[in-house]
């Protein structure tokens, strides 16, 4: 979910809803406003998107300089008018806005419900504005703020909350345990969001508030921050935002996910500047460089992520145990943390994430954390509560990722896995010198290639992707590096267009799938001349035996599969081990230009959120 609060000078609802429409990746499901004028709560909220919530709320343009405003990924509650935010206490004095899930709800509801309290959402969130309430009528020595801190005392779970109180005009009280939320500091003016995206363009200094901590914000007062188990006031970092508008922008685009498909060869780049030095023939990695022995003397090392990080860590293993020949295991969050996992103090746990925010990564590393392995964090986006915890990492800079779908994020953590497999090879020597130039020269070269690849398959891709907006079935097999790329292409197809794909090792389809290939199962085959050609070739003729729409994704120039497929998409050739980087261009353009033809809300798929939140 998506918070945005606003107290200044500035019409409370245009900022809000602007800075609600930036944060739409975090959930849509519905969404909220709630402005405090001159009398009491104007509040709207509907299902659906930002969109439908300003053809509801249009009226309430103007009224307030104080408000806040929500857009959501369902837990507690299907999507619907009466469970969005904000929600409001009983008495209608209170208003609050949620990310996360409150655990002990029930329990709490069970107590208010005795004392008399009325519940209309089925959602935790109305527990916790009511428990607020409850805290205020009982003792009326008992101030807003400090009812807020009570409250959160009681709550086990996940949050970040923006309270407002009838009586407190003008007064904003922040709250996080688990989720994000940065505080915005203007002339005059303070800006509440999920992240930094709503305000950029009003301020550059901002306060990431630390987990735990609460604030209470007013335009007389200021931004006072305490710690919400005892009160103790902190003094904040200020912190200057890097983020530009610019970034945050479609420019010219017609989705974001185009756009950030585009900007891959400008993400991989940024992702390698500074670290990769071809001429001096070294790797500089400051994450890495500080703990190499930690690295050599672990165990193993576990890569920890989900979704299309996941896909990403299974390629890091190949390159990893290639180059450094350190064994590697590759886990699902979700999986790792609820089974009791074997993790030993030697053991280097590296979680991979985007968002740096999943509640399903983070779980884990904390559990890796607490039984005293060295965890290591390749997150994309800056400061995040992941890139906190960990020990240390490496950034990916692949620059803000909007677009629900993973594309740049996903390359770029690829770069970074490269960059890390090559360093630790070749510092414990599994790599020999001219191995490793011969490497960094080929990576180096990549943003090239990956330019290359958007030229040589846009065209094609979006002809070929008319041939299947009614398909409802779709097979990707690779081998080796690029097995992890059929999942990946896979995935993506399924998020952004609905239609059911599944990714296989090549070698597996004998096994199992070759049961579903008739003439109307289309088939990517990931086939660069480095890497199992031969048996790829013999893949495709099982294919076509069986009649089935074989599109190939091939080096230029080849021959053997080309001949055999029924559509060809032709890459530029590299090392075997950085072909899922390139790769990737044609399969997420692929699956952007099906979606598109099939009507498809690209950047916002149904159901999906970009940062989930809650486990
Ligand atoms: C969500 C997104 C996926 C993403 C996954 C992991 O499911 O929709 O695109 O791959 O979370 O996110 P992370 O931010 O941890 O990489």
């Amino acid at each position: 979910c998506g918070i945005v609060g606003y107290t200044g000078f500035q019409d409370a609802y245009s900022v809000v809803i602007n800075g609600l429409r930036r944060l739409e990746y975090r959930g849509y499901d519905s969404a909220g406003i709630v402005l405090d004028g001159d009398s009491s709560f104007k509040l709207a909220k509907t299902k659906g998107k930002v969109d439908d919530l300003v053809a509801v709320s249009e009226n309430l343009k103007g009224t307030a300089t104080i408000g806040m405003g929500h857009t959501r990924w369902a837990t507690h509650g299907v999507p619907s008018d009466r469970n969005s935010h904000p929600h409001l206490s009983n008495n209608g004095k209170i208003a609050l806005v949620h990310n996360g899930i409150i655990e002990n709800y029930d329990t709490i509801k069970t107590m208010l419900t005795e004392k008399g309290f009325v519940f209309h959402s089925e959602t935790d969130t109305e527990v916790l504005v009511n428990l607020i309430q409850y805290f205020m009528d009982v003792d009326a020595a008992i101030d807003f703020p400090t009812a807020v801190r009570y409250a959160l005392n009681e709550v086990y779970g996940a949050y970040a909350i923006t309270v407002m109180h009838d009586d407190f005009p003008g007064v904003l009280v922040v709250g996080r345990l688990g989720s994000p939320l940065a505080i915005g500091l203007g002339d005059k003016e303070y800006f509440i969001a999920s992240d930094a995206s709503p305000f950029v363009e009003f301020t550059k200094d901002a306060i990431y508030l630390e987990e735990g901590h609460m604030a209470i914000i007013s335009l007389e007062n200021g931004v006072d921050i305490r710690s919400i188990t005892d009160n103790v006031k902190v003094v904040p970092a200020i912190q200057e935002l890097k983020l530009s508008l610019e970034q945050i922008e479609k420019g010219g685009y017609e989705h974001f996910m185009l756009k950030e498909i585009f900007e891959q060869p400008k993400s991989v780049h940024d992702t390698m500047r500074g670290r990769l030095l071809v001429e001096e023939g070294i790797i500089k990695m400051a994450g890495i460089f500080d703990h190499l022995e930690r690295f050599n003397n672990a165990g193993r090392i576990i890569i920890i992520a989900c979704g299309t990080s996941w896909h990403a860590g299974l390629i890091g293993e190949y390159l990893i145990e290639e180059f450094a020949r350190v064994n590697v295991e590759v886990e699902y969050a979700s999986e790792f943390r609820y089974r009791n996992p074997i993790i030993t103090e030697k053991d280097v746990v590296i979680a991979i994430s985007q968002s740096g925010e999943t509640a399903d990564t983070m779980a884990a590393l904390k559990l890796a954390k607490e039984k005293g392995a060295f965890i290591y964090g390749i997150c994309n986006v800056v400061d995040s509560s992941i890139a906190r915890i960990t020990d240390a990492g490496s950034y990916t800079h692949a620059g803000p990722e909007i677009g629900v779908a993973s594309t740049k994020a996903f390359t770029a953590q690829l770069t970074v896995l490269s960059l890390i497999a090559l360093k630790l090879g070749k510092h414990n020597g599994a790599l020999s010198n001219s191995e490793f130039m011969s490497l960094i020269t080929e990576l180096d070269l990549l943003p090239k290639k990956i330019e290359e690849a958007l030229q040589s398959t846009h065209d094609i891709t979006k002809e070929i992707a008319k041939d299947f907006v009614e398909t409802q079935n779709f097979l990707y097999l690779g081998r080796g590096y690029n097995f992890p790329s059929a999942l990946e292409g896979a995935l993506k197809l399924k998020e952004i267009s609905y239609i059911h794909a599944e990714g296989y090792p090549a070698a597996e389809m004998k096994h199992g799938p070759i049961a579903l290939i008739d003439e109307n199962m289309p088939i990517v085959i990931i086939a660069p001349k480095k890497g199992h050609y031969d048996k790829l070739v013999s893949n495709v003729q099982e294919i076509k035996a069986r009649k089935g729409k074989v599109i190939a994704v091939v080096n230029k120039g080849d021959q053997q599969v080309s001949a055999m497929a029924d559509y060809v998409i032709e890459i530029p050739e590299t090392s075997e081990c950085f072909s899922p980087i390139i790769a990737a261009i044609p399969l997420q353009l692929l699956a952007y230009y099906i979606a598109v033809y099939r009507g498809a809300n690209v950047d916002q798929p149904r159901n999906l959120a970009k940062s989930v939140t809650v486990e």
